[in-house]
Formats: structure tokens, sequence, C-alpha cells
């Protein structure tokens, strides 16, 4: 990371720059308002299931506080807050009517926002699925929840969009397929190995009818733009060999390639038509016309990178602890992180280069598109001390994946902004309360917020672009 530390680099004056939550994760609130429950209502209530029980009941209590959480992001000068609108919050069963006053809490939070100078970002979509939708229709293994979104997203238009501007359908199917269908360690906690194939093909249509309704319905009116975040990390060749560059190439397209090959070119990669075979659905005419080229921006989440190294068939299977890549009985790669690597408190690697050999292979492979990077950041064991939170390793973090992202513009990607993950601690998923990645520090118990000193570090780049 020093050589990134040494060098002291300035984005561009439009560069939106901004910071992201999800419902879920922030909100609480869980039964208020006329919110429908959801499938991280449930999973989290079903015991062993998160991190002593825990749940987002009321986590950062977001639902009540939201003004004095949007007084914090003007007081940093934020320019840019990108947050996910709960599904059964402004559609309790998922499907049917529409519960007003969700739709009014999240009106007066687009509000609120726009009279501080923050331009909205919102994502459909960041895993809380109502769970009516799970328990009677199959959630996203069923075709028809194509049908459910697009009417959900279209709510979310009509009610939003003359203030919204920018929207993201989906955050992270990967997590959805892998994490909720495969592995079963989200919600809702399904393992399998062929559903994730599914559940990827049905989000990807349900994207397409979203986006396409946008376009045809809502663009030429409201002048917004709609996109997908993906998630990825990077995968290096453990070695410089034919197999292990082949294994690594491998291990990107079964992560990314799976969601972005369908929006940029318009099929699954290749490779996972060969390897996976009748598992892996086919798109029809129609998906194919409203999913390619449906995206105005690439979304991008990411975090950590691991090397990659062929694996002879069988040899990789689950329960290796760097087995976060996909379907690992279906790409003969097997994943290591070096010792040397500093880690974060969720164990991933700090490797910022490998930010910035994906976004070259990102605008590479899919013709360079415009991309956000929606979602970065890392957890620490913050601690409070004389009321003061001093994170360090967090602005270390994020210094240094700032300078190999910058460096990726000055070798021609077209990055256009930066999202920190995230505003404030929240509710890690699966792991609860202990992992925080806030800007701002959460204290459960009595709800109040203290801007660590990363936020005050990011409000100084946010303000004046540098980073030094
Ligand atoms: C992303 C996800 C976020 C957040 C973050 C840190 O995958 O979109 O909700 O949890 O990871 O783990």
């Amino acid at each position: 990371m020093s050589e990134a530390k040494a060098r002291s680099v300035r984005f561009p004056a439009d560069f939106s720059w901004g910071t992201a939550t999800s419902s879920y994760q922030i909100e609480g609130g869980w039964m208020e308002g006329g919110k429908g429950l959801s499938i991280w209502d449930a999973f989290s209530h079903t015991p062993e299931k998160t991190r002593n029980g825990e749940t987002g009941d009321l986590t950062s209590d977001h639902f009540h506080r939201y003004k004095e959480d949007v007084r914090l992001m003007r007081e940093m000068g934020l320019k840019n807050y990108r947050f996910s609108i709960s599904w059964p919050r402004v559609q309790p069963l998922g499907y049917g009517k529409e519960n007003l006053e969700g739709i009014r809490f999240y009106s007066s939070l687009v509000d609120e926002l726009l009279d501080n100078g923050i331009t909205p970002w919102v994502t459909l979509y960041h895993w809380d699925l109502p769970l009516a939708l799970a328990l009677e229709h199959d959630g996203w293994l069923n075709p028809k929840i194509a049908d459910f979104f697009a009417r959900y997203a279209e709510l979310c238009f009509k009610h939003l969009g003359d203030r919204v501007k920018n929207w993201i359908t989906l955050n992270e199917p990967w997590v959805v397929s892998i994490l909720g269908y495969g592995f079963g360690t989200f919600a809702p906690g399904r393992v399998s190995t062929s559903e994730p194939y599914v559940v990827a093909h049905n989000l990807l249509r349900a994207h397409g009818q979203a986006a396409e309704l946008y376009h045809t319905r809502y663009q030429p009116g409201q002048k917004g733009r709609i996109g997908m975040s993906n998630n990825c990390d990077w995968r290096e060749p453990l070695t410089d060999t034919p197999r292990d560059r082949d294994a690594a190439e491998r291990a990107r397209l079964f992560f990314l390639g799976w969601f972005a090959d369908p929006l940029y070119r318009g099929d699954y990669p290749a490779v996972m038509r060969e390897r996976v075979g009748e598992r892996l659905p086919r798109f029809s005419q129609e998906d194919v016309r409203r999913i390619h080229r449906s995206c105005d921006f690439f979304g991008l989440n990411h975090y950590t990178t691991l090397y990659a190294a062929h694996a002879a068939p069988g040899e990789a299977v689950r329960g290796n602890p760097y087995d976060n890549g996909g379907l690992v009985e279906d790409q003969d790669v097997k994943l290591s992180a070096d010792p040397n690597w500093a880690k974060t408190s969720m164990g991933w690697s700090m490797v910022p280069w490998g930010c910035r050999k994906l976004l070259l292979w990102i605008s590479d492979r899919y013709a360079q598109p415009e991309i956000i990077l929606t979602e970065n950041g890392c957890s620490s064991n913050d601690v409070v001390v004389e009321g003061k939170v001093h994170d360090p390793a967090r602005i270390e973090f994020l210094r240094a994946y700032l300078g190999e992202a910058h460096r990726a513009i000055e070798e021609g990607v077209k990055l256009r902004g930066y999202f920190a993950w995230s505003f404030m601690d929240n509710f890690e998923w699966a792991l609860g309360f202990a992992m925080r990645f806030g800007l701002h520090y959460v204290d459960y118990a009595t709800g109040k917020r203290i801007p660590k000193s990363s936020a005050k570090w990011f409000a100084k780049v946010m303000q004046s672009g540098l980073v030094e």
C-alpha cells in the first residue's frame, strides 16, 4: 500500500462522491408504518442463522432518525447518498396493494436529502424480499418474479422518479444467488448446486423488465438513468502459468461475467455454458432484448482480492476458507490469500492494486462503460475513546484504494463516481453488529452517532477532490 500512499492525486471536478447504505441494515422499524415482513426478518429470527441471534429489528434506527442522519450527511458535505428501498415497506406482500405510509417515508427522505443539497441514488433491491413472495410464490426461483419486481419498480418510479434520477435495480445478484440459494448463509437460506443459476437468471430477467419499463415509460419524462450494482473481487493468477491464468479468468467470469456478460454482451460466458451445461438456463429472445445493453452505467461493488490457481476436477470443494467465488464445484479453481496482505476485521485482504486491475478488466471486456464504484470500504474494530473514534486503518484503506482507482482513470477507465461503504455502522447480515463498516460510529444501545476520523478525512476528499 505504501506506493499508493506516496502519491497525491486529484479526481475530476465532476466526479460523484458519496456514501452508501441499505434498508435492512440501517432502518429498523421492522413492524412499523405498515411494513410487511421480509425474508431477512424471518431469517434473522431463525435460531442459529445470525451471530448471537442478532437481527435488524432496530439496528441503527434510521427509520426514526433519518433527519438526524441527513444532518450528519450535510455536516460532512456529502453530495450523493445511495440507499435502498425496502420492498415490503412499500408493498407489504410484494404484490397487490402499496403501503402509502412506506412510500411517504421514502418520499420524505428524498425531500430531506434534496433540501440539503444531496443527490439520492436509489437501489430497488438490496436483499429484503417480501416474505409472502417467498412463501407463496417461491421467491427468486419463480420466473414470475420478474413481473412482480417490475410492478414494484413502477411504484417507485411513479412516486419518487420526479426527484430520483439515479436508479439501481439490484444490489449484488451474485450474493442473492450464491449466499442465499447456494451456500444458504444468507436469506432465504437454501442450499443447492442448481438453484443459484435459476435465481441469477430470474434476477437478470427482473432487472431487464424493470429497466425496459423505466427506459420506455419513465426516462423520457423523468430524465434519470438506471443500472445494476454487481460485486466482484479481483482474481489474480497465483503463478504465471497458462493454467493459473486461465483459472483466474474463469473465476472472474463465474463471478462478474455471470451477470455482466448478459448485460453487456447478450449471453452468459461460454465457459459457464461448457461447465454448467443444462443447469444454466437459456435466455429467450425477448429476455435478451430486455437485458442486453439495459444499463446506463456499470455499478461495481469491490472489496478484496484473492489468488486463483488451477484445481484438478474435484480438488476444489466447499469448506475451504476461500471458497467465496461462486459454485466452487463448477469452476475447478483454488483460491488463496497472501498471508502478508493486511486483513480487515472481516478477514478480507487489503489489496488496492486489485481494484485497479478489476477496473481495467471491466473496461476492456465491456467496451469501456461508465463505471460507478457503488461500494468500497472496510470493517475495523472501532472503539470510542473519550467520545471520539479514531480509525486510521480505514483512512489508509480508502486512501490506497482511491489511489489505485485514480490510476485506472489515468489509464483510460471511465470511472465516474465512488461511494464509501458505509455512511454509518449497521447490521452486517449474518455477522450481526460485530463488523463496523461505517464512517460514522453507531452506539446501538443509545442510537448515538459519532463521526469517526475517517468521516472527517473523507469530507475533505469530497470537498477538494484531492487524495493525499
Ligand atoms: C456488500 C453488501 C453490503 C455490505 C458490504 C460489506 O456485499 O452490498 O450490504 O454488507 O458488502 O460486507
